[in-house]
């Protein structure tokens, strides 16, 4: 089979390195890829968003499968286009991205739907919203409704705060037609939870629970990133916490799409906070989440295409779904500087020992040698029987790993270590 995978970071690279070992697998393509992902596919230079171009190159290379695992394309329908020129794919229509795509889609299909959220206000007006937040409870949460990179949350702790956020979106547009409407939300609190799912419209297959650590510095201080490391499985997410989720928001959410004539297909991402009232929904994505799927691939023992093929066909309750019992940590390397400004083109060595377990998110190839060139550039992640291995292992894989100006976080996974311990 001929396989292409829409997308170019870490997330793409774990997903490709996992295709790779189905039997089937001819060649795998990436579109764009990366200067690592190179070593493990035929990168072409075609942008993730570029949906005209991508179909155009699947059609004329006999593409078998497509993977779309960026937000982007899916929002903008590459699915619904590549399915119409016959390549089956992996990933949801346009319809069902919006789960993504529209904070304030999601936020009214919870509340339509009895789906455990926080309660929130919906403005299009920016005066009626700067006149809600000066008189809201605080801390409250302002959310821009559309994709802002990740950036489109803003947790305010003072009225200012709240004021400087709802202007920077409404009236500055910051992100653009991102910020037609916004949400206003009640602030939670918990430990957080990423779930990953496989579905197919009728069932719902969860993978391992993982934990991000969105802050850039130590001790969960600093901006908020992609994403600078990830352990799975989430300690916080226990049998009876997932019993629980499945009841009152997997299941209910597949539901809630195909009442709305929106069946999702493919990864549905629930980013989860465990309160002192039970599991709520922050956010769903319509795709992998990265690096959560850095941690998750890893660990999953059956065969990914496969699943992936069936939750195209529908026949997902019927694949093999198994996940081994062993705890993974992802540590992400970034450029210093990184979320802001940082400088990029420096050489990277990888020692040969450590190269199968590195997922390249920031790299490109100059003469022959792979450099930095975004602001997280790669990801190591290292399985053992124990998190305390896990995590001491990719600590010890990173020291081996060199590029001038690298910034990592030191205490990725210690969250849930003590979690554990305590
Ligand atoms: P998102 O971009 O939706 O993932 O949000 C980014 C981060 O903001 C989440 O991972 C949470 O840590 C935080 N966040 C979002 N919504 C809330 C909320 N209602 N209460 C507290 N924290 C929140
Ligand atoms: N790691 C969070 C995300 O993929 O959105």
């Amino acid at each position: 089979m001929k396989i292409l995978v829409v997308g170019g970071g870490g997330r793409e690279h774990a997903i490709i390195k996992s295709i790779r070992k189905n039997p089937n697998v001819e060649k795998i393509y990436a579109c764009p890829g990366n200067g690592g992902i190179a070593k493990d596919a035929v990168c072409v230079d075609i942008g993730a968003k570029d949906i005209e171009g991508i179909v155009r190159f699947a059609k004329s290379e006999g593409i078998d499968y497509a993977v779309v695992a960026p937000d982007d394309p899916l929002v903008l329908g590459c699915v619904d286009e590549l399915e119409k020129a016959g390549i089956p794919c992996f990933g949801p229509k346009a319809n069902a991205a919006i789960i993504e795509g529209s904070k304030v889609f999601s936020k009214n299909l919870m509340k339509k739907y009895g789906i455990p959220t926080a309660s929130y206000e919906v403005f299009s007006d920016a005066e009626k919203a700067l006149e809600y937040v000066r008189d809201c409870p605080l801390p409250t949460v302002v959310k821009a409704d559309g994709l802002a990179l990740g950036k489109g949350v803003i947790i305010a702790f003072t009225r200012e705060e709240a004021e400087k956020a709802v202007r920077e979106i409404m009236k500055d547009r910051k992100f653009g037609k991102s910020g037609d409407s916004i949400v206003v939300e009640e602030f939670l609190e918990g430990p957080e939870v990423s779930v990953l799912a496989f579905t197919d419209g009728k069932s719902i297959r969860p993978m391992v629970s993982s934990m991000d650590h969105k802050r850039a510095c130590d001790g969960d201080t600093g901006l908020n990133t992609g994403g600078m490391g990830t352990v799975a499985p989430n300690p916080f997410y226990t049998e009876e916490v997932a019993e629980e989720c499945m009841r009152k928001i997997f299941i209910p959410t597949v539901n809630a799409m195909n009442s709305e004539g929106r069946e999702f297909r493919g990864c549905l991402y629930f980013g989860l906070m465990i309160t002192k009232n039970g599991p709520y929904v922050i956010e769903y994505n319509c795709r992998f989440g990265d690096p959560e799927t850095q941690v998750v691939l890893p660990l999953l023992e059956s065969d990914l295409l496969d699943i992936m093929i069936a939750t195209t066909e529908q026949k997902l309750d019927e694949a093999d779904v198994r996940f081994s019992s062993k705890k993974a940590c992802c540590l992400i390397m970034a450029s210093r500087g990184y979320p802001l400004s940082y400088e990029k083109g420096f050489e990277i060595s990888i020692p040969e020992c450590v190269e199968d377990n590195v997922y390249v998110a920031g790299a490109s190839v100059r003469d022959g040698k792979l450099v930095t060139s975004g602001g997280r550039v790669l990801g190591v992640v290292a399985t053992a029987d124990t998190l305390k291995e896990a995590v001491k292992e990719s600590y010890r894989m990173a020291a081996l790993i060199d590029f001038e100006n690298a910034y990592y976080r030191h205490d990725i996974g210690k969250r849930a270590l003590d979690a554990l311990e305590g």
